[in-house]
């Protein structure tokens, strides 16, 4: 099982996850990220999930296997 981490205080609202993985990010009112999942990649997502770390620009999104 594929975990996911957000750091919410390193978020600048690029905007790259939510983008590139809609179904496991979305944004705030400001733009920032909200993870949409609790901690856990949900099966068939985990393409998504690094995509979405390899592309955050503060290095905010960890995942692990
Ligand atoms: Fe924030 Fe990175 Fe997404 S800066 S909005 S977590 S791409």
């Amino acid at each position: 099982m594929m975990r996911i981490t957000l750091d919410s205080e390193a978020c600048q609202g690029h905007g790259r996850c939510y983008t590139l993985a809609p179904d496991l990010f979305d944004s705030d009112d400001e733009g920032y990220a909200v993870l949409k999942v609790d901690g856990e990649v949900p099966a068939g997502m985990e393409e998504q999930a690094r995509l979405a770390a390899d592309n955050c620009p503060e290095f905010a999104i960890t995942v692990e296997d």
